[in-house]
């Protein structure tokens, strides 16, 4: 079967085949269909992105109408119960799993890099008692770029991996600070000799006892969300990371500005939201009033819907059951009660049925983090600890792609034409737009 589309222009009755690959059309092949020579030719338009694929990846395979994840090939159930959080980010990075030896030393050399610079520690100890940790992640990230100025050398593998190394290293040193400043306690140094979730745990809660021990059962949930987080292909993040790092930014800036984009309530913003939409709810049988509130359109149901996926977030039934392994541990967070009656009834809902609205990954990973002793303004730190690996990943990936060039979308030009200028004592106030 031949694999083409034919298009015909009732502009001009011109008829054109364009080649069909993967599901997809070129948009660049649309150029040539013009209505005179000097045409600039037909382009698609498409804002947010609703249809147009902007790369070729081999990473993160999504079938958002079954609720299918996967990374590498990899389901994402057998990744969060086989393996470990760093071996899954070396998947994600490098296309396959580690052997041993490989994990060994990926482990070793992650270690290695989860130091900052003293002066990257005073850095953070600017800003202010009560600036959100989010904003001093990304501060932070970015300033990492000053630190490392050859991480600039984008082009060279080796320093790329040096970078990557880095920034997966010191991101939970960065998160911890972070949550450390805003209490007002010192920042607790790494310790190599702990794995990446435990050694987080450390320098998040160690207090005067000379060694922390972080809860195993609570340390093996946290890697699981890390799992859970580490890449969900294009989204708006990781196109921030990919079209900054197009322009041949660092990595480290490129990560910063990846973060930036997480940190939106429509994005990885969302599960803090979700803990304030709980809150405002208050009890299971002030559920029902919300959700007409939700469906009269005055706001929106945080962690519920999604751009790909149209029925069940797998991420979510996952973080379901880590949830009761960790309230076996802190006791049963009293907001899953009515997080589970939200879900009951939304699911239920002709409203939520109709546009294939389902918890998303946030709707309960805010529950398990709070019951595990975070603030709520933690919790996108959290999402953007494991997320690096995949903008890294993503990154990676495009700066090798050939076919990349810097990421410039066209526009449809709905401005004046060219206008008379009015020099400054003749004009007049242009009349205030008319509300609707
Ligand atoms: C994730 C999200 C941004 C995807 O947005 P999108 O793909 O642009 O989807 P749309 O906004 O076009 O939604 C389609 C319809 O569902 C409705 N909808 C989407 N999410 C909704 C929600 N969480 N609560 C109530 N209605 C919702 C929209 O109002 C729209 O209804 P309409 O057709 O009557 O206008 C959106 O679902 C959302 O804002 N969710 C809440 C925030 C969140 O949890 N984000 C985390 C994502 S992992």
């Amino acid at each position: 079967m031949k694999e083409g589309l034919l298009i015909s222009d009732q502009r001009t009755q011109a008829s054109y085949e364009i080649p069909i690959q993967d599901g997809t059309i070129r948009a660049m092949d649309l150029r040539q269909i013009k209505t005179a020579p000097d045409d600039f030719g037909l382009m698609s338009y498409d804002p947010a992105f609703m249809n147009t694929a902007s790369c070729r990846s081999a990473i993160t395979f999504i079938e958002g109408d079954k609720g299918i994840l996967r990374y590498r090939g990899y389901p994402i159930e057998t990744l969060a119960e086989k393996c470990s959080f760093l071996e899954v980010a070396y998947l994600i990075l490098f296309g396959d799993l580690p052997t041993e030896p490989q994990l060994k030393e990926w482990v070793g050399q992650i270690t290695h890099h989860t130091m900052l610079h003293e002066t990257t520690k005073k850095f953070l100890e600017g800003f202010r008692y009560d600036a959100h940790p989010m904003g001093m992640l990304v501060s932070t990230v970015a300033a990492l770029s000053t630190v490392y100025p050859e991480a600039r050398h984008v082009q060279d593998p080796e320093i790329r991996r040096l970078q990557i190394m880095r920034l997966i290293g010191k991101m939970p040193t960065i998160a911890a600070y972070t949550y450390r400043h805003s209490l007002g306690y010192p920042y607790v140094y790494p310790d190599n000799e702990l794995g990446y979730t435990g050694n987080f745990m450390n320098m998040l809660w160690k207090m005067a006892e000379p060694r922390y021990t972080a809860n195993p059962a609570l340390a093996c949930a946290l890697d699981i969300l890390f799992i859970l987080h580490a890449d969900h292909e294009q989204n708006c993040s990781a196109n921030v990371m990919r079209s900054v790092g197009s322009s041949r930014a660092d990595p480290f800036l490129a990560t910063a500005a990846a973060a930036a984009a997480l940190s939106g309530p429509l994005h990885g913003g969302a599960n803090e939201e979700v803990l304030k939409m709980l809150d405002e709810i208050g009890a299971k049988d002030k559920v029902p009033a919300y959700i007409e509130k939700v469906k009269a359109g005055q706001f929106k149901l945080m962690g519920f819907g999604h751009r790909i996926y149209k029925n069940y977030d797998p991420r979510a039934r996952i973080l379901k059951w880590a949830a009761d392994r960790v309230f076996e541990v802190t006791g049963r967070n009293p907001k899953l009660d009515i997080a589970l009656e939200l879900e009951r009834i939304a699911l239920e809902d002709e409203y939520f049925i109709k546009r294939k609205l389902y918890p998303n990954v946030d709707f309960y990973s805010g529950i398990i983090y709070q019951a595990m002793g975070f603030k709520p303004e933690m919790f996108t730190v959290l999402f953007a600890i494991p997320r690096t690996a995949g903008w890294l990943a993503q990154w990676q990936e495009m700066v090798e792609d050939p076919e990349q060039k810097i990421a410039r979308p066209r526009q449809v030009y709905i401005g004046h034409a060219v206008r008379d200028f009015v020099p400054l004592e003749k004009r007049s106030a242009a009349p205030a737009p008319v509300k609707a």
